[in-house]
């Protein structure tokens, strides 16, 4: 895992642990197996360590997380490099990331090409830096930058680095040899007061103004993390603290965020993450199927998903053609896009470069003539059935025939759209979460004809506009909407029962859910809701009046329809179920009105207002969209409870520190949520949405843990 070698007077460490060379038991015993050949082979006088293949060490091995340790650690490996009679160059390549900087800071000297990132993302998996590099990157960078990097677990680009002073020297060329020629110069110097430890943390006596900065900051960026706080503690330490003291601080700090249910979640949704992309359909996987080349992209329909997804491809670089039905709607999609990119650039999130870029990519049309030789289409008009389906029958007739063609549908069945092609194979599912430019997950779906390769071109699109793409089989809702219906018909019915919308909004946000479900109505428009509810009574083939109660055979409630009815359609009109300052105001207040509404709502319907428990109203929401995802399993619409986790993770801004719902499930036991969902089935009649599911109380009986549940899956499929 370690290979040594000696080159002139320089030993060469060489770790080599594929594919991010982790630096797991094996590569720690070959480094410090390294160190001290080298601190002993009389033809060495310096000594290199470096990454072969894509990179320097990216971290520990999170996979040996939670298992018992083994010496060496990696402290005691450091410690090694760092009490060397020669000394240790670092030649960094790649992603330079935790454990690989703490190695790289306990070396005397850094060096590093241009292209390399370094930084200490343990707090994204709920840790801090394991081995002193809470204590020593302050001492070199001093207090702010060291408190900011470790508490957002940042990479940054090798030249920042250098002006940070955590790199040496930006090297070019072949990073060996220039290592090598590097190694042999440092021989002559004196080294030792390289060493961090002996450092004085730089302005140390502000490190109270400091700190209390920072925490503010990251109670406000990441609230709900234990981890972020915990990080600041630890750098503040490094300025109170003797060296040794504030590494016992340290790991006291990792100790307890190593034991707490967030590390374990964000742990496990490092791996979700990766997991959805070894995605898997009838016919093709990611190891079979082949991405088609996308050079340029077209999108149809310039609304608000229409110019979200058009930035999306644009920041990417990809040539958009913009196509509009009239010049109107097309000059306002226009300038929407504009303004997004705007406000992008002046939030740090895209540079000027890529905003001008963009803006020659951008191809504004109102005939489909111009689309005809693009490689993938987004479709993304109103959300209608026959719409689409007559965008989709003129999209048939025009683009090549190799074109991909996506619909940005949240709810339809791809292969009713795709029936008005004659090209099935080639027509997929591409769902992106409003705001569009903002949200990461694409849910990718396939219907029954679509084609692997289909699949997978839209797959590699998603990675390529830094999304992350989740598929799932065709079906009404897929796999996002379909949970949150019962999630959010829930919190209607609690408040129609007697709860207040705050009190169903703070349960939910207490919970870490960034915000509550009436919040959420209010953003996206009660309008909107009104308009889908009507559209699924069309399909249905019956209508929504003051006297429905059912709709589809489910229970429904029609507070929604009183508040449309009372021109409240949420943050657009300055008042919803909530008021806000102004018209398109952002900040919500209880409204004495929205509560007379509710209340003549209840009284008009003989409701008699009960007391409802914060337990309730957080089991009802989502324990039934936990039901719903043991189907979407049963069903097949996804293969693994990590793809619906991640989903809702990056679809809805689900807390990771909870790790996603099924997982969140898995956490409580799976007996304790088939029971309440049993209780709330006797207790909620009407809803389909309570009927428990078999496969949970199957996994349920049978104590099935987490990590099987995908294998009977796969069984209660056959
Ligand atoms: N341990 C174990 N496996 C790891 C790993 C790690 N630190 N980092 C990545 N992997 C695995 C991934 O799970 C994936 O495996 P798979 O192919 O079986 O799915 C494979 O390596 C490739 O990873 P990516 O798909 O993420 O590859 P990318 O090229 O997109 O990204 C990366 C590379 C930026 C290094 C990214 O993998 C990453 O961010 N890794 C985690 C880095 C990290 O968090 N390091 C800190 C670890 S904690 C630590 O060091 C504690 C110390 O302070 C004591």
């Amino acid at each position: 895992m370690v290979d040594y070698s000696v080159n002139g007077s320089v030993a060469v460490l060489m770790v080599n642990n594929p594919p991010v060379n982790a630096l797991g038991h094996a590569v720690r015993v070959g480094l410090k197996t390294g160190i001290e050949r080298g601190a002993k082979d009389s033809r060495v006088r310096s000594i290199i360590i470096i990454g072969k293949g894509q990179t320097f060490p990216a971290g520990a091995d999170i996979r040996e997380f939670g298992k018992p340790s083994k010496e060496p650690w990696l402290t005691a490996v450091g410690n090694l490099i760092k009490t060397c009679s020669k000394p240790v160059v670092a030649a960094i390549h790649g992603t330079c990331l935790g454990g690989g900087l703490e190695i790289a800071l306990f070396s005397h000297y850094r060096i590093a090409v241009s292209s390399a990132r370094v930084g200490f993302p343990e707090v994204t998996l709920g840790l801090l830096p394991g081995a002193g590099g809470s204590q020593r990157l302050s001492r070199l960078t001093g207090l702010p930058v060291a408190m900011e990097m470790i508490s957002s677990g940042r990479h940054v680009p090798a030249r920042k680095a250098k002006e940070y002073g955590i790199i040496d020297e930006i090297v070019s060329g072949d990073l060996l040899k220039t290592a090598l020629k590097f190694a042999q110069e440092v021989q002559s110097r004196p080294f030792k007061d390289r060493c961090l430890r002996y450092k004085v943390v730089p302005n140390a006596d502000r490190v109270e103004e400091y700190a209390s900065a920072a925490l503010t900051q990251v109670k406000k960026k990441y609230k709900g993390f234990e981890a972020p706080v915990a990080c600041v503690q630890a750098v503040r330490s490094s300025a109170e603290l003797s060296y040794e003291e504030g590494m016992k601080r340290e790991r006291d700090l990792f100790l307890q965020l190593g034991q707490s249910g967030q590390a374990k979640a964000q742990q496990y949704a490092f791996f979700a993450e990766r997991a959805v992309t070894k995605w898997q359909m009838p016919g093709g996987s990611y190891k079979t199927a082949k991405p088609l080349p996308v050079r340029s992209t077209a999108v149809i329909g310039a609304g608000t998903m229409g110019s979200g997804i058009a930035v999306c491809l644009l920041s990417a670089g990809l040539p958009v053609y913009l196509l509009e039905q009239n010049e109107k709607f097309l000059q306002s999609g226009v300038k929407l896009i504009e303004s997004i990119m705007a406000g992008s650039v002046k939030l740090g999130k895209v540079s000027m470069e890529t905003a001008k870029r963009a803006a020659t990519l951008l191809k504004p049309t109102l005939s489909y003539d111009d689309i005809k030789d693009v490689d993938l289409v987004i479709e993304a008009v109103f959300e209608n059935l026959d719409i689409k389906k007559e965008v989709f029958s003129k999209l048939d007739k025009i683009c090549k025939p190799s074109a991909i063609l996506c619909t940005n549908t949240s709810t339809i069945d791809i292969n009713r759209i795709s029936s008005a092609t004659s090209r099935p194979e080639k027509v997929v599912g591409t769902h992106f979460f409003a705001p569009a430019y903002h949200m990461k997950l694409l849910e990718n779906i396939y219907g029954t004809k679509t084609s692997p390769e289909a699949v997978a071109t839209v797959m590699k699109l998603g990675k390529t506009i830094n999304k992350v793409p989740v598929l799932v089989k065709s079906c009404h809702g897929f796999l996002a909407n379909r949970m949150n219906a019962p999630f959010s018909s829930e919190a209607i019915f609690l408040v129609e029962e007697g709860a207040s919308p705050q009190e169903v909004d703070q349960v939910n946000e207490d919970f870490g859910m960034p915000m509550g479900p009436f919040k959420v109505r209010d953003l996206s428009g009660i309008d909107i809701s009104w308009r889908i509810n009507r559209e699924v009574a069309k399909v249905l083939g019956t209508s929504i009046t003051k006297e429905t109660r059912f709709l589809g055979g489910n229970r429904y409630c029609g507070l929604n329809d009183d508040f449309y009815d009372k021109g409240r359609y949420g943050r657009k009109t300055g008042k919803g179920w909530y008021l806000y300052e102004k018209v398109g105001g952002k900040t919500a207040v209880a409204d004495p009105e929205a509560e007379e509404i509710i209340n003549s709502y209840r009284q008009s319907r003989g409701i008699v207002k009960r007391k409802i428990t914060p337990q309730e109203i957080f089991e009802r929401q989502f324990y039934s969209a936990i039901n719903e995802g043991f189907r979407i399993l049963e069903e097949g619409i996804c293969n693994m409870p990590e793809e619906i986790d991640i989903s809702w993770i990056y679809g809805f801004s689900y807390p990771k520190y909870r790790g996603g719902p099924m997982f969140y499930a898995s956490q409580i036991g799976l007996q304790r949520v088939y029971d309440r969902i049993c209780h709330y089935h006797e207790t909620c009649p009407y809803s389909i949405h309570w009927v428990p599911n078999r496969l949970l109380k199957k996994l349920a009986e049978n104590n099935v843990p987490f990590t099987q549940w995908a294998n009977h899956v796969s069984k209660s499929k056959m």
